[in-house]
């Protein structure tokens, strides 16, 4: 039963503390949060808006998770060093998840249009991981323990995005940290793993919508037909953050229901544009 045993507390996260940077607002980091509260861990809750900030710890609150929120820019070095000594105050370090980042819609140009919104998409996205990342590793490096570290990117880092580069270039150069980061900490035990979300309905991603909108044929892209939730990624990130990923590391894991994996020439019944034969249609439709 050597192997089965921990079955009964499989996360080991027990007393242990983790640093959510980007945690408020009720979308994925709020999520995150509370799953890895639910789980056994102490909860250090970041977030750069007071009021965002509020709806997490309201919640954590709830929930009766041990936890603190803390004001910080995930970009500011001093404060991110602040939040590390006050996550090692409360429980040893357990590791941190990277969720500050995303684009909002006045931030999409025409990459041709030198349109300064580039550098701050990938301030953000890019430079708050590196900071909190930095600040964290290299206390997991002191502790000498071990611990877990998950990034936040999305699945427009494995492909493109018109007028989004920014974003996409970001969260790709995410990816990228995150495989040369588990290989310079492999041997320490401190896994560096990332979570890329598909078209998640958040109250951020609301952003894009109208008001009163419904998803509509939106999800004819999606293989499992409905965008996903916030839980969907918070228990994805419980898996790379917990013992249940004990020989994971530098992976990419997609929640996306099937999105990355899907030929972007499929059409809405899934066969390719180019098959117009009625009859093989029907055959592969209609079963
Ligand atoms: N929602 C989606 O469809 C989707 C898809 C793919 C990837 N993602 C990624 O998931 C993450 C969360 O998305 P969301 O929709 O929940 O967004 P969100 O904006 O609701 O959550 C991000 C939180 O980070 C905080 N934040 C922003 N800048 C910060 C900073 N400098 N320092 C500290 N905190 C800061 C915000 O205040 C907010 O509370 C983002 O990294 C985004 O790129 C989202």
């Amino acid at each position: 039963m050597s192997e089965l045993s921990p079955l009964s507390n499989p996360w080991g996260l027990d007393g242990l503390s983790v640093v959510v940077m980007g945690a408020g607002g009720g979308g994925i980091g709020t999520s995150i949060s509370r799953f890895l509260g639910h789980a056994g861990a102490t909860v250090v809750a970041v977030d750069v808006d007071a009021e965002k900030l509020k709806v997490c710890t309201d919640r954590l609150e709830a929930d009766g998770t041990r936890h603190i929120g803390l004001l910080a820019d995930g970009r500011d070095k001093d404060a991110i060093a602040a939040v590390v000594e006050n996550a090692c105050e409360l429980a040893p370090l357990r590791g941190s998840v990277q969720v500050a980042g995303g684009m909002w819609p006045p931030q999409w140009a025409p990459f041709a249009s030198d349109d300064p919104a580039f550098d701050d998409v990938m301030a953000l996205n890019f430079g708050a991981t590196v900071t909190t990342v930095r600040a964290v590793g290299r206390r997991l490096v002191e502790q000498g323990n071990g611990g877990t570290i998950c990034n936040i990117a999305t699945t427009s880092a494995l492909n493109g995005m018109p007028y989004g580069s920014a974003y996409a270039a970001s969260k790709a150069a995410v990816l990228s940290l995150t495989r040369s980061l588990s290989i310079e900490w492999g041997s320490r035990n401190i896994r560096v793993n990332a979570v890329a979300p598909g078209s998640i309905a958040t109250p951020k991603s609301a952003s894009t919508r109208k008001p009163g909108d419904t998803d509509g044929n939106d999800t004819d892209v999606i293989p499992m037909r409905r965008r996903g939730t916030s839980d969907d990624i918070a228990k994805g990130v419980l898996f790379m953050m917990s013992d249940m990923s004990a020989y994971v590391t530098g992976q990419v894991l997609c929640v996306d229901g099937g999105t990355s994996v899907r030929p972007t020439y499929n059409d809405n019944e899934e066969l390719p544009v180019f098959v117009h034969n009625e009859e093989l249609r029907a055959r592969l439709r209609d079963w």
